[in-house]
């Protein structure tokens, strides 16, 4: 089979010839815009046919300079005595390191088979990210806090008018599934998640200093307490508490979805209740609501198969912290009568699985899906949050938002890659027949690198 690579922008007509448009679905394949197909064509030029690109556009330039990957703790230390040349000098990262994450982006969709990059919710992300390129390698340095004013309303524009990216990409994955091998295109669609993830933390975290340092209350280099947040990173993150509050937006949801008389089981806490961490509490939030709405769910639908369920109550959840010297393990155990066998090769893909259809049909009835805090929060007429908002329901607000018996399988792998961004892990495992353990695993020390790769692309 074809897998499209023989097709270049300039034999477009090829893929009549080659017989692949009959298996592409009609809705599928769309001629791609001019601009596309001529920065298409550019980066086929650039490829020197051994592996390698010479520059001949612009795009090349920004390609070959490398990231700059920052940690939780350099967020918090950088933020920590806030003055003015320090905010123009995070101004200035996040105007140099956009375009560079965001070009590497564009290289990676540009190495991707023709038919797959031309797919139309691919072209559509594929512009958006070309176009935010193009706006933030044109700005120039910042020098004034007044510069920084119209730098952050761009960041803020960009950050509205990317809402759309993941429920496109995932639409895209889904429609080109038989296009390409399934583990390269999961592949493709981790790293450009957890770069999408990146780029939001390094723009989020500017505006929020940019908003803590405008606040009549800041008094620049004061320091601040530990129970504080320093502009998106919440220094002393309680996973306890972070767990009740998943638990109970979960069981709420449970209760909007399956009705009012179920009975939803018991969230049981135990272990290291005091552990703490620093970590941006709403990636925390994401992966522990989906992993309970998960054990939730099936504690409740085995639960109701029982002849005497009216009368017994379901088994509780327990969840248990393990505070170690560098790691914070949270175990999520459940009695949901564990994963059913067709789904478990494909639990963390983004492409392939026996729901696929449904997933596909269900992602176009979501225009929006939230990855970080700001995402959530209510924005003004320039997109930029509304601070004052309680941020930390912020992602507990899309767990309930979303319609109910809506399920897009992305839940376990944008966990997943939520956990590694962070040089975090997640992994399930299922006892067939009687539940579910997942373990969820934290870098605690807030010391690790940003994870800009996946491991295969380390392999690579
Ligand atoms: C994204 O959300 O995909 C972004 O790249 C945001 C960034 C342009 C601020």
């Amino acid at each position: 089979r074809c897998h499209g690579r023989r097709c270049r922008p300039s034999d477009y007509s090829a893929l009549a010839r080659c017989g692949l448009s009959n298996a592409i679905p009609r809705a599928t394949f769309t001629a791609p815009s001019a601009v596309v197909k001529t920065q298409l064509r550019t980066a086929a030029q650039a490829q020197a046919g051994n592996g390698t690109w010479r520059p001949v556009s612009v795009l090349d330039e920004w390609v070959a300079k490398e990231a700059r990957p920052i940690s939780l703790r350099q967020l918090m230390v950088f933020g920590r005595s806030l003055t003015e040349s320090r905010l123009i000098s995070s101004a200035n990262y996040v105007r140099t390191e956009l375009p560079v994450r965001i070009a590497h982006r564009i290289r990676d969709m540009q190495k991707l088979p023709y038919v797959v990059v031309t797919n139309r919710h691919i072209e559509e992300v594929y512009k958006l990210y070309y176009n935010a390129f193009d706006t933030f390698r044109k700005v120039k340095e910042i020098r004034t806090l007044e510069d920084n004013e119209k730098f952050c309303e761009i960041i803020s524009q960009n950050l509205k008018g990317h809402l759309t990216v993941i429920p496109k990409l995932a639409m895209g994955i889904l429609e080109c599934g038989g296009l390409m091998d399934p583990k390269e295109l999961d592949h493709f669609m981790n790293v450009i998640l957890r770069s999408r993830i990146s780029r939001r933390v390094i723009a989020e975290q500017h505006l929020s200093l940019t908003e803590t340092f405008n606040s009549p209350y800041f008094s620049p280099g004061a320091t601040l307490s530990e129970s504080d947040f320093i502009g998106e990173v919440f220094i002393k993150c309680s996973a306890k508490d972070v767990i009740s509050r998943c638990a109970k937006a979960v069981t709420q949801l449970a209760r909007t979805t399956n009705g009012p008389d179920v009975q939803v089981p018991e969230v049981r806490i135990d272990g290291h209740l005091n552990a703490s961490f620093p970590y941006i509490l709403s990636h925390l939030e994401y992966i522990v609501g989906e992993l309970l709405r998960n054990s939730v769910q099936a504690v409740i639908d085995r639960h109701q198969k029982q002849p005497d369920h009216a009368s017994s109550p379901p088994p509780p959840i327990e969840v248990t912290i393990c505070e170690a010297q560098e790691h914070v393990i949270i175990r999520i155990s459940d009695r949901g009568g564990g994963i059913p066998r067709d789904e478990l090769p494909y639990l963390w893909s983004f492409s392939k699985g026996p729901l696929s259809q449904k997933r596909l049909e269900n992602l176009g009835q979501v225009p929006r899906m939230a990855a970080t805090m700001q995402e959530l929060h209510v924005t003004d007429e320039l997109g930029r949050a509304d601070l004052k908002a309680p941020t930390y329901l912020g992602s507990l607000s899309t767990l309930t938002s979303r319609p109910p018996n809506l399920r897009l399988g992305m839940g376990l792998p944008l966990s997943r890659v939520y956990a590694e961004y962070w040089a975090g892990s997640l992994n399930l495992h299922s006892l067939e027949g009687y539940g579910v353990d997942a373990f969820l695993q934290i870098s605690r020390l807030g010391n690790k690198n940003e994870q800009l790769t996946t491991r295969a692309s380390m392999d690579a």
